[in-house]
């Protein structure tokens, strides 16, 4: 089965997961990504089970409006009651990476104000230790030298993502290399640093519950 297959999966499973939770004053949370495209897709069908949805950026905002999605400001409604994203590494504690599309610092503002975040991920994201998938952080373009050389000072290596400005008009930082055997404490650190708007590491706020897509079927980790 393909990794398209698969996320697609994940994406049905959480679907099949939230909608008996759904009323009609229910706000969705919505990330970014190829595996969140699948969500947003089923989820279409369903738009008459819940209010709308905030999204997690501007390219989500418009797939979900396309749909028929109404989208709202986060702060124009309750606190969302699920937060559905995808993630590049995700580990046993439920700790991810993300950021690969570049809206990590939306997508942890709302895994943050969401009642229950659900990650939706094929088999290929599960790993042991984060950090093989370079760790995106999003900085103020001023700082980009100086967060660069602190980077290297915390044992990174930051490659400039080039040509990529972020919804909040600021750039982004991959970071290779890095130690992310601590992630609490590597996410702390890096988001001292004076410059960073965020990194893509979500430990502080792991995930509630994973759903991944294997070729024996969908598993949840809680
Ligand atoms: C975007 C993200 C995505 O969730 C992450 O990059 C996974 O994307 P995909 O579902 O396309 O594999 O963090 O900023």
């Amino acid at each position: 089965m393909s990794q398209d297959s698969h996320k697609q999966e994940a994406a049905r499973a959480a679907l099949d997961h939230i909608l008996p939770d759904l009323t009609s004053r229910s706000i969705l949370g919505i990330g970014t990504g190829s595996t969140v495209n699948f969500f947003i897709e089923a989820l279409a069908k369903e738009k008459d089970q819940f209010e709308g949805a905030v999204a997690s950026s501007e390219a989500t905002a418009e797939r979900l409006k396309q749909h028929g999605i109404p989208v709202y400001e986060l702060n124009a409604v309750e606190p969302p009651r699920f937060y559905i994203d995808g993630a590049d590494e995700a580990n046993k504690r439920l700790e991810l990476i993300k950021g690969g599309g570049g809206a990590l610092t939306r997508e942890k503002i709302l895994a943050a104000a969401s009642e229950t975040f659900l990650c939706i991920v094929d088999e290929t994201k599960e790993v042991d230790i984060l950090g093989a998938f370079p760790l995106p952080v999003e900085v103020i373009p001023m700082a980009r030298s100086y967060v660069g050389r602190e980077l290297v000072r915390l044992g990174g290596d930051p490659e400039y993502r080039s040509g990529f400005v972020t919804d909040n008009g600021n750039i982004i930082l991959d970071v290779h290399h890095l130690d992310l055997s601590r992630p609490i404490k590597a996410e702390e650190a890096i988001n001292q640093i004076t410059g960073v708007v965020t990194n893509g590491l979500f430990a502080r706020r792991p995930a509630d519950k994973l759903f991944v897509a294997t070729s024996q079927g969908v598993r949840t980790v809680n």
